[in-house]
């Protein structure tokens, strides 16, 4: 793994001795993605809510706050638990273009310690083809050791 996501991986663990509760780890994942990787222009967090995923905590501009399962490419994540790697946003159909300046993103489903899906992480870049299979494998990672941390949902 890129050192980049081992150094992301040690932060979020030493911030979430504080607290495993899914808010304030959520809060600092957001600022510690947005912050530590380059050409990243949206950062965060949906949160599982019935059949719909609702805005959680983020970093970057302002965001959909409702998306419905199946819709765009986190609904799509949420609907079919699992990972999107989305080279080109233009290019899924459906994609919701929240800010304008995205143009390739992941997202991943993080699931409680049932198994449950809670939330999905949502990275968005101004460039496209940012995320290679190793920045893929690096906030897969860095995923699970969110859901390894979080107590409480
Ligand atoms: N791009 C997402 C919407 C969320 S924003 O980009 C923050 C999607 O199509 O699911």
């Amino acid at each position: 793994m890129a050192a980049d996501y081992e150094m992301l991986i040690e932060q979020i663990k030493s911030l979430a001795n504080a607290s495993g509760n899914a808010l304030p780890v959520m809060a600092n994942a957001s600022s510690l993605l947005f912050y530590g990787l380059s050409d990243i222009n949206w950062a965060g967090f949906y949160m599982v809510s019935g059949d719909e995923l609702i805005l959680g905590p983020f970093q970057g501009r302002l965001a959909c706050v409702v998306i419905k399962k199946g819709r765009g490419v986190c609904g799509t994540a949420f609907y079919k638990d699992e990972v999107q790697l989305v080279p080109d946003v233009h290019e899924f159909p459906g994609h919701i273009a929240c800010d304008e300046a995205s143009n390739s993103e992941v997202v991943i489903p993080l699931h409680d310690k049932n198994g449950k899906i809670r939330a999905v992480l949502d990275i968005d870049s101004p460039v496209k083809n940012r995320f290679s299979i190793e920045d893929l494998g690096g906030l897969v990672q860095f995923a699970y050791t969110l859901e390894k941390i979080i107590e409480t949902w």
